[in-house]
């Protein structure tokens, strides 16, 4: 496993040809009507709030047959190290995921020379159904998690909404839960703010099936800047070093202060990018 600092976020934004953060976005027809039949969707999810009742994935009770060795090698670690089997709570593959985000925190924790957390409030921004609010309970010990999604009753093919996974996600997990909220307006204190692959360019938000009117970047990380606590650090993790220097715009003129960054070459599963995952804090 090697993990390597390579960029200073200025590296990024120098690595960055033409990508700029939309400050006053422009749309074409095709995003527009894209964006418009997203809409739909999302206000008739959030006014009808569906739930068909708790979802619980049935347990693997073992990993995935297919993985190599190195990956197995890899999971045996992070068992050991944290104390978890995901696998004997959630899908082969969702635990494959959430063994995923464990070693991304791993890594990038030893390669900034920090010791692993303890404690805290710890906000989790974006979280979808929160799949893996186990990863974070494992990495990060908070005193309370708290996974906050916008779209949180979205309904999938199979009739249950995202609120429906959650409850299945956090069950048994003490002090966790998912609210659904816009986090730009959601007004809380925390120790820790996380974020994994937040939106900082509107093609993902289509490509996530969600409407433009949801994204308001500039807005998103001022409330991340004033819900940080003086003594507390913004984590994310974004796809490659474009969006990473886009989203470390967003972050200064949010007033938040660079602190860390890693590039993660070596991950469990395989990604189209490599994570960039960066510090931030408010002084
Ligand atoms: C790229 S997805 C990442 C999902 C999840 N963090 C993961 O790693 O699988 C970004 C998520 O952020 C959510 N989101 C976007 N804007 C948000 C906001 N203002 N408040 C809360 N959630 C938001 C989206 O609905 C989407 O689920």
């Amino acid at each position: 496993m090697t993990t390597e600092s390579l960029y200073s976020v200025t590296g990024f934004e120098q690595a960055l040809s033409g990508v700029r953060p939309p400050d006053s976005p422009r749309y074409t027809v095709c995003q527009r009507l894209r964006s418009g039949y997203h809409a739909l969707w999302y206000r008739l999810s959030d006014q009808l709030r569906w739930s068909r009742g708790i979802y619980r994935e049935q347990p693997a009770g073992q990993l995935l047959t297919e993985l190599s060795n190195s990956q197995r090698t890899r999971v045996a670690v992070l068992r050991r190290q944290f104390g978890v089997e995901f696998e004997r709570q959630c899908h082969a593959l969702t635990a494959l995921k959430n063994y995923e985000y464990l070693d991304l925190l791993a890594q990038t924790w030893t390669d900034w020379g920090m010791s692993r957390p303890a404690g805290g409030v710890v906000h989790d921004v974006g979280s979808s159904n929160f799949w893996y609010a186990r990863a974070l309970r494992a990495f990060f010990r908070p005193t309370t998690l708290t996974g906050i999604e916008v779209e949180g009753y979205r309904i999938y093919p199979n009739g249950y909404s995202r609120w429906d996974y959650a409850q299945g996600y956090v069950q048994g997990l003490p002090r966790t839960k998912f609210v659904v909220a816009d986090y730009a307006k959601y007004v809380e204190p925390a120790d820790t703010i996380i974020s994994w692959y937040p939106f900082v360019t509107p093609a993902p938000v289509l490509a996530w099936r969600m409407p433009l009117g949801l994204f308001a970047p500039q807005a998103l990380f001022s409330r991340i800047a004033s819900n940080l606590n003086p003594s507390g650090l913004f984590v994310m993790i974004n796809q490659g070093p474009n969006e990473a220097a886009c989203a470390a715009r967003f972050c200064r003129k949010a007033g938040l202060v660079f602190r860390h960054s890693t590039e993660v070459r070596t991950t469990l599963r395989a990604r189209p990018m490599p994570p960039i995952i960066t510090c931030w804090s408010r002084c």
